[in-house]
């Protein structure tokens, strides 16, 4: 078999790269080790920036997500019995982002694939990556332990932080940037209507809790819990109770309590890998780079990386020019540091880091920086738009 672009993971990164390539008439084949089933089964992130958005429609799969997503322009920090809104719209002179689930555009991006009959390889065993640094590439794979081969021109590592794309970079190419914190995110989503009609993210004693949502009539809600902790230790209602006492006075008094359709617990990881691309592959979303949930940039990562790469490979098969190629990582690299580097601020003004080991030190000077930066930046207008301005998404960057 043979394809212009072999797309490793069908997850948003691979279907939104396959989707832009194939409306520039670029072939591309993707290669997943799991059913479209189990990808679906997935509850991620919700919202999306607007840069994200644009690509969505530009991919021409937007019909759905321009209907039901919620245009939102703002959302609330509350701390210390204060509420503070960041005005996102006002604070960035008419930005919004969109909240619509990442499954309800990943199941729109699959839906979109398959009626354009472009090709998709579910349970893919044993995926490897041959020769990537030559002019010839080429992917292997089993399907019930039958062997195929896959040449392409390019190959696009879409495969998630456990993909085997990154591992297929020597080892004394890539540098890997790490930092895990010293808690988890405990998420229940529930048929509920939300508690608030803007997110609200929550700095509390006990500990971090983000009230946000789906839609009208479904809630997603999260608390900071201790790693040791288990999600069979949790009952619907334990969780809610400790929901309540985390969410300000007035607002816990609407909460409305319900059977979860899923609960689990995330860990938080700081994750760079550098550089995002070697010889004629290249890494995208997941696959490179994990932010902490905090400032919900996972996903609009990924996006900002698609973005990039859709631009530089159209360049390449429309315009013959491969001059280009060698810009991918840097460009991709820039954004998502700043996001690295938001999500990680986020996570540190927001979480309670009592009794807990930062860099070997139970750091209470640590809290009390946080403390006052999180005082500081919602003080004042020019700290507001600071946070405003990143929340929308920084802009993406255009080819040389
Ligand atoms: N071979 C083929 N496919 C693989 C392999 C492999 N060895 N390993 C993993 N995959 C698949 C996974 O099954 C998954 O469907 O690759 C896909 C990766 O999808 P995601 O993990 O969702 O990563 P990505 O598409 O980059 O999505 C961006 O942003 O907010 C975050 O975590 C959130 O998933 C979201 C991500
Ligand atoms: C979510 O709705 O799942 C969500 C929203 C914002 C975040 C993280 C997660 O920062």
């Amino acid at each position: 078999m043979k394809t212009q672009v072999a797309i490793i993971g069908a997850g948003p990164s691979g279907l939104l790269l396959g989707q832009l390539l194939a409306r520039q008439g670029i072939d591309n084949i993707i290669v997943e080790r799991v059913t479209g089933e189990y990808v679906l089964g997935r509850i991620r992130a919700g919202v999306l920036e607007q840069g994200f958005v644009d690509l969505v429609r530009e991919a021409g799969v937007s019909e759905r997500m321009d209907r039901e997503g919620e245009i939102h322009e703002g959302f609330e920090l509350a701390f210390n019995n204060r509420r503070v809104r960041i005005d996102m719209k006002q604070l960035t002179g008419g930005d919004t982002v969109m909240v619509y689930g990442q499954t309800e555009i990943t199941k729109d991006l699959m839906e979109a694939r398959a009626a354009a009959g472009l090709q998709t390889i579910y349970q893919a065993d044993n995926v490897t990556l041959h020769d990537v640094k030559s002019k010839t590439p080429s992917v292997t794979y089993e399907i019930n332990g039958v062997k195929h081969h896959l040449e392409c021109d390019y190959i696009a590592g879409c495969d998630g932080f456990h993909g085997v794309s990154r591992q297929t970079i020597p080892q004394d190419v890539r540098t890997e940037y790490e930092r895990i914190y010293p808690f988890g995110w405990l998420g229940l989503l529930s048929d509920t209507p939300p508690v608030s009609k803007e997110l609200i993210y929550c700095k509390h004693e006990r500990g971090f809790a983000l009230a946000s949502l789906r839609s009208a009539s479904r809630s997603r809600y999260y608390i900071q819990v201790p790693l040791s902790d288990k999600v069979e230790d949790w009952s619907d209602d334990d969780f809610w109770a400790e929901f309540k006492k985390r969410l300000p006075a007035n607002t816990a008094k609407n909460l409305v309590t319900g059977p979860s359709i899923e609960k689990s617990i995330a860990p938080l990881r700081s994750f760079v890998c550098e550089p995002m691309q070697y010889g004629n592959l290249f890494l995208v979303g997941d696959a490179a780079h994990i932010v902490p949930p905090t400032g919900a940039k996972g996903l609009n990562l990924a996006a900002s990386d698609v973005s990039a790469l859709y631009k530089i490979l159209t360049r390449v098969f429309k315009e013959n020019d491969k001059s280009c190629i060698a810009q991918y990582s840097e460009i991709a690299l820039r954004r998502v540091w700043h996001g690295e580097r938001f999500s990680w601020w986020m996570t540190n003004m927001l979480h309670n880091f009592e009794g807990l080991s930062i860099n070997g030190a139970d750091d209470r000077t640590f809290e009390k920086f946080m403390a006052s930066e999180l005082d500081y930046y919602t003080g004042y207008e020019a700290g507001r738009r600071v946070i405003a301005q990143q929340y929308v998404g920084l802009p993406y960057e255009e080819l040389e």
